[in-house]
């Protein structure tokens, strides 16, 4: 996913719960690009790596002018929020934030509209565009159009002459504030609300003057204050998090063949694991370290756990005590399959528990999906990401001064797999990750600490 603000976005969340729940080769990322960055971005070099993106705000206009093929949505928007690249480096467009708006009207609210009435569109940013032409496609004839500033509601409205000819003429008024008449609709289509302090989108009255209040914004817990107020006035009122499902899953089925899955999801299945992850997120009490052998997960766990003053539990220790031997032993006696069931049962003990927990992972365990599952529905997980030659280094080290523990790098030899071994499991460390942190070569401890607490 591409934006300029993506740290908090809930899309991955909602794509690596289909990779992991089907147990998939991809993840979906977070890659942040300064504004004014992105076309040269999307067309140079360093964005070859990936075979399909989202686009959020501030972006999804400029990915429209790049895209040399877009579907009809993308079209009328004039923005996209999907993108596909082909073969030739080229890319097909398409705006999924018209089905996902679409689809969350139809759930919410059954789209029983009194199309007599006028609709208000709040905003003149890119998603209101998509909410403006969504209703005029449903079948409004009145919309009007509140931003902030007369003179940008005008030439939000001009702009969308064109788009709205070819949906049926529905007529766009702009405006500062709302006529004092019946709305069948309010849309909130502004970041209002997105902040605790935010005033909300609409008074009171405005809210009572409306037969139903749709909220773009979302929130992870519970509901937004607008549609919280709106319920309170007994009015119908649903917030965005149905919307960001819809349209992640149907940005999914657009990529899914370009990305090698064809035939191997459908939308519903897909809405299913999104939800089902959006859900959990924020009922998660347990904080879990991932990443390869030699990153630090264990000495970060223990700082955290006396930091916050939380219980300590490293799989690898759990494992041992089970057994009753050492993971070598295991290895040598019970074979690599043995030890992967008794790290995947000791996980899913130390999830299960009520009392939250600092959770630190054998460098092994996220290569099962069900492990992966497990860390996504109840922890939160943190991923050290460390380079190949750093973590060498570091277990070259450890072999030097005390031999190994470590079954996998037993001996000096061994590292030279070290880096298509961590090369093969990268795709799951960050498929069930909620937090990568990078940590550099000579970086300290505390340092890497600092960091992981500022994400907490
Ligand atoms: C392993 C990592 C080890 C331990 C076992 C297998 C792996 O844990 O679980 O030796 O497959 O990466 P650490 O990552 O804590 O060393």
């Amino acid at each position: 996913m591409v934006g300029d603000r993506v740290k908090h976005s809930l899309s991955p969340l909602l794509h690596n719960a289909v990779a992991i729940s089907k147990d998939l080769p991809f993840s979906y990322q977070r890659t942040a690009i300064l504004p004014g960055a992105f076309k040269e971005w999307a067309l140079s070099e360093r964005s070859h790596f990936l075979d399909a993106f989202s686009v959020t705000v501030p972006f999804k206009e400029d990915a429209y002018e790049i895209c040399a093929a877009l579907s009809q949505s993308a079209t009328i928007c004039k923005s996209v929020n999907c993108m596909i690249r082909r073969e030739d480096g080229s890319y097909v467009g398409h705006n999924t934030d018209w089905h996902g708006f679409e689809e969350a009207l139809y759930h919410h609210f059954d789209a029983r509209f009194d199309f007599k009435l006028p609709v208000a569109v709040l905003g003149s940013g890119g998603v209101a565009r998509t909410a403006v032409l969504v209703l005029a496609d449903l079948g409004f004839k009145e919309i009007y159009l509140r931003s902030r500033k007369q003179e940008k509601a005008e030439s939000f409205c001009e702009s969308l002459d064109g788009a709205l000819k070819e949906l049926g003429d529905a007529k766009l008024v702009p405006c500062t504030t709302l006529p004092k008449r019946e709305f069948a609709l309010c849309v909130n289509a502004t970041p209002l609300g997105f902040n605790k302090e935010d005033p909300l989108a609409l008074s009171e009255e405005e809210i009572l003057r409306s037969a139903y209040i749709f909220d773009m914004v979302y929130k992870q817990r519970g509901e937004t204050a607008l549609v919280t107020r709106a319920r309170e006035l007994g009015t119908q009122a649903a917030s965005g998090k149905e919307m960001l499902v819809y349209q992640a899953a149907a940005a999914l089925i657009f990529w899914h063949e370009a990305i090698g899955l064809y035939g191997l999801l459908n939308y519903e299945e897909i809405c299913g694991y999104m939800f089902e992850a959006m859900d959990a997120a924020p009922k998660r009490r347990h904080v879990a370290l991932i990443g390869y052998m030699g990153s630090g997960k264990s000495r970060q766990g223990r700082s955290l756990a006396r930091d916050y003053n939380l219980p300590f539990k490293d799989i690898d220790e759990l494992v041992v005590k089970k057994a009753g031997k050492s993971i070598a032993e295991i290895f040598a006696t019970d074979g690599e399959e043995a030890f992967r069931d008794l790290e995947s049962k000791a996980l899913l003990e130390a999830l299960e528990q009520d009392e939250p927990s600092i959770i630190s992972c054998g460098g092994g365990l996220p290569l099962r999906a069900q492990n992966r599952k497990a860390l996504q529905l109840h922890a939160l997980t943190f991923y050290l990401d460390v380079g190949a030659d750093e973590l060498k280094a570091r277990l070259k080290r450890s072999i030097e001064r005390k031999g190994s523990s470590r079954p996998l790098h037993a001996d000096g030899q061994s590292l030279l797999e070290l880096e298509s071994k961590l090369e093969s499991r990268q795709i799951y460390y960050e498929q069930c990750s909620d937090r990568i942190i990078e940590v550099k070569a000579g970086e300290n401890a505390a340092t890497v600490l600092h960091k992981i607490k500022e994400e907490l």
